[in-house]
């Protein structure tokens, strides 16, 4: 099977699998797991921040952000399609109780203009008692339901500015902020500058088997610790699986583009079909969104796996399609071919 449904799918390398068995572990929960504490110092570097601590998933680091950051009741602002709100299993309300609000925008991203309308006037126009206040602010950088695409840094920085002028603490899902770094050439940390808090993932393209670190300032990365425990995200010799997160930030980062050239050559490769409804300019990176103009994705998706290729319908017409680490050429163009058959 060809594999394209997520970059989550991935297997950890020969190399990487020898890494993780040569690991040094300790009790992460007494702090003293060497291969964690390693990759909570390595990933608070790379992203230029005080702090960094690991956990199993992506959903628990942003979730736990967000519960670091805020009070039940509190607003919580996000962009358009944003993983944290709609893919993490309805999570900020049972888990921090708060309301989220998303914000519009094109391809996942949001502008200063459209944050400024979204804040509350605040006295005398409207008791600051009526709504929940807004406490966090949240972008995502790649913007999976998008495609994968990248903020550009300036848009950023924008809302960024308008986010510290209303004193709004502000938080960035950057499970994939890899590929924007890879893409642009901009660093991660220059992307993670501004921001307070920044998650990202290992397990997705990196190639780790698991895990994902939330990095910001120490005092904060303390309180989410703390919720990390609570949550049950204490998991001891955690070692094991920090050691595969350590090698993938090591040798996995430089060879994205390669999934990006892929995904490019994919999508190009669809639009040339009438039935196909794709957003070239949303192809950024690694991701490869497109639509069946008449409808029916879970019965391509069906007719392709039957094929031999793995693909994921995210609703009644449109797909989903994330070339990876184990992902040729050749199966792209295998990948191809079969969907042209099931297009018919
Ligand atoms: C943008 C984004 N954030 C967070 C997550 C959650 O990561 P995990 O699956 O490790 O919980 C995902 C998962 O696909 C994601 O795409």
């Amino acid at each position: 099977m060809i594999d394209l449904r997520s970059d989550t799918v991935t297997q950890p390398t020969e190399a990487m699998r020898d890494a993780i068995i040569a690991a040094p572990v300790g009790d992460d929960v007494y702090g003293d797991d060497p291969s964690v504490n390693e990759l909570e110092r390595r990933t608070a570097e790379v992203l230029g921040k005080e702090a960094a601590v690991y956990m199993p998933t992506g959903t628990m680091t942003n979730q736990l952000a967000v519960r670091s950051h805020t009070e039940p009741g509190d607003t919580v602002l996000v962009g358009p399609g944003a993983h944290l709100w709609f893919g993490e299993a309805g999570a900020p309300s049972p888990v921090s109780g708060v309301v989220v609000q998303p914000l519009a925008g094109t391809r996942g991203v949001y502008d200063a203009a459209t944050l400024r309308d979204a804040l509350p006037l605040g006295e005398p126009y409207r008791p600051a008692r009526w709504s929940g206040p807004v406490r966090l602010l949240c972008a995502e950088n790649t913007v999976n339901a998008a495609g994968g695409t990248i903020w550009p840094l300036e848009t950023q920085r924008e809302i960024l500015d308008v986010a510290r002028e209303a004193g709004i603490p502000t938080h960035l899902d950057g499970a994939r902020l890899w590929h924007a770094s890879a893409a642009t050439g901009i660093a991660e940390a220059e992307y993670a500058a501004g921001f307070d808090t920044v998650s990202v993932c290992f397990s997705k393209a990196l190639g780790a088997p698991v895990g994902s670190a939330l990095a910001g300032p120490a005092e904060l990365i303390e309180r989410a610790r703390r919720f990390k425990q609570l949550y049950g995200g204490g998991f001891r010799q955690a070692g094991m699986m920090a050691a595969g997160a350590l090698y993938a930030l090591r040798e996995h980062r430089g060879r994205l583009t390669e999934d990006h050239r892929r995904a490019r050559f994919l999508a190009e490769g669809l639009a040339s079909r009438a039935r196909i409804d794709i957003d070239l300019d949303s192809v950024q990176t690694n991701i490869v969104r497109f639509g069946l103009r008449d409808g029916g994705a879970p019965t391509f998706v069906d007719r392709c796996a039957e094929g031999g290729v793995a693909l994921l319908a995210s609703d009644r017409s449109r797909i989903r399609a994330v070339p990876h680490l184990q992902t040729t050429d050749a199966d792209i163009e295998q990948a191809l071919e079969v969907m042209s058959e099931a297009l018919g």
